[in-house]
């Protein structure tokens, strides 16, 4: 399938939503499976691979870093060189509009022994890198950024001492970050997280033979790793379906008439569940079949349909990092609840891609929709009339698609400007709804 939509689209009220997918692999564990493979040694061999303009950014980092990629569809073949193969790239290196691939890849850089730069789009420009430049600080990489904060970053890097951090924000991409730099340090690494984030590194880790400690229960989440050891290939490596994607549809499913999707082999990691659980609490019929383990990450079918959403939700603290990148998606589903949705401490949607919580409100009221805006989130009582608006993405993929799913709930026709975001996680997005039954055009 490719994107054959683009800038403007309409969408119409969906009548009767059908289909059966199997959904692209997942946007985190493909940015990560490709940099495993980099720095392992042996061939990698990746199916399902995200077709996500960020994950190909990936990619394109890591042959500019000199990795041989081989991308034919439906595999993605890459030699690793182990962890001294990479070399220093011609030009500096471009991260997109992906903020997974500038911190983490930065991680391995701060590792070499050459100097490297590295930036992306405006949007990535404008995102905060202090975050990962203290810790790769503290082990000995030298880091030159703009305002010391922000992109493009100069790295030079080489004999990293191994520290002990506890990062100040609950993200994944920053523990992650200081996890790859532990694999070219000496000694042991240690991440604290005070909040449980996506563990999907850590997962991949212990696929690739590393010596990682997870702790034990009552110390807390201390994650370790002992630098200096070769990894192993990941070897032939299916990238689970993208429970992310697949949440547009299922809210999609849930709030039209007469509709059912069903959605094959998705990652079900339970660090990345919170949207199903909160879902079913309020009446949402979400089904997860044939649960299993591939690589390491938990996997199953998911058949979601209509349904009627009904109670409060009030959700604050430690879910927040669970369920952060489907709060948007959430926020549109709210307009068919039949109660109050409260989302605090989510200041971190203020710093992704554009800010997400001035996107949803300002979307939302476009559509007619009354919502109260904090500073850390959002209040919504449904159920809320939609009417068909013209909303915008604000180029994030995940406003875009959100409002795509909005543009289904609606009374009348939704026009999307700057739909083509969605290329960013989803580039099959609208034919996947179109395939549906879903009535979208192009202006
Ligand atoms: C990601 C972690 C999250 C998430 C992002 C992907 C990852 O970001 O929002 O879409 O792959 O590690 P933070 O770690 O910055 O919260």
């Amino acid at each position: 399938m490719k994107n054959f939509f683009s800038n403007v689209i309409k969408i119409d009220p969906a009548e009767r939503l059908r289909g059966d997918f199997q959904l692209p692999g997942d946007k985190s564990i493909s940015h990560r499976s490709a940099m495993f493979a980099a720095i392992s040694e042996g061939q990698t061999r990746l199916r399902n691979y995200s077709s996500a303009r960020d994950c190909q950014s990936t990619l394109d980092c890591l042959e500019a870093l000199g990795v041989k990629i081989n991308r034919n569809p439906g595999l993605i073949a890459i030699d690793g060189g182990g962890l001294d193969g990479l070399r220093q790239p011609a030009w500096m290196l471009d991260a997109g509009n992906s903020g997974s691939t500038i911190r983490m890849l930065t991680g391995i850089l701060a590792g070499q022994k050459f100097t490297s730069e590295i930036t992306g789009d405006d949007s990535v420009q404008r995102r905060p890198m202090k975050r990962i430049i203290d810790p790769l600080r503290l082990m000995g990489a030298d880091i030159v950024a703009r305002e010391n904060s922000f992109a493009p970053l100069r790295i030079t890097g080489g004999d990293l001492r191994a520290i002990e951090y506890t990062p100040p924000v609950a993200s994944a991409q920053v523990k992650s970050c200081v996890l790859l730099a532990g694999l070219f340090a000496e000694g042991r690494t240690t991440v604290i997280e005070k909040t449980p984030t996506r563990n999907h590194t850590e997962v991949m880790l212990r696929e690739c033979g590393a010596a990682i400690d997870l702790g034990k229960p009552d110390e807390g989440a201390r994650i370790s790793v002992i630098g200096r050891k070769p990894l192993l290939a990941l070897g032939d490596y299916v990238v689970a379906g993208d429970l992310s994607s697949a949440s547009f549809f299922i809210v999609a499913a849930l709030n039209t008439p007469d509709a059912e999707m069903h959605l094959r082999h998705i990652g079900i990691n339970p660090s990345r569940t919170a949207l199903i659980e909160v879902l079913t609490q309020i009446g949402a019929r979400i089904e997860i079949e044939n649960k299993r383990l591939a690589h390491g990450e938990p996997v199953a079918d998911i058949v979601a349909k209509s349904s009627g959403l009904q109670g409060d939700l009030e959700l604050s603290g430690a879910i927040i990092a669970n369920l952060i990148d489907e709060i948007p998606v959430l926020a549109v589903a709210a307009t068919k609840l039949h109660g109050t949705l409260t989302i605090r401490d989510a200041r971190e949607l203020r710093v992704k891609e554009c800010d997400r919580i001035r996107a949803i409100v300002d979307n939302l009221r476009r559509m007619g929709a009354k919502v109260e805006e904090f500073e850390d989130g959002l209040r919504l009582t449904g159920p809320q009339k939609l009417s068909g608006a013209q909303v915008d993405s604000f180029g994030d993929h995940r406003i875009a698609m959100s409002f795509a799913v909005a543009g289904l709930m609606a009374d009348s026709e939704t026009e999307i400007m700057g739909a083509e975001a969605a290329d960013v996680s989803l580039p099959e997005f609208f034919q996947i709804l179109a395939d549906s039954g879903a009535s979208i055009s192009r202006n």
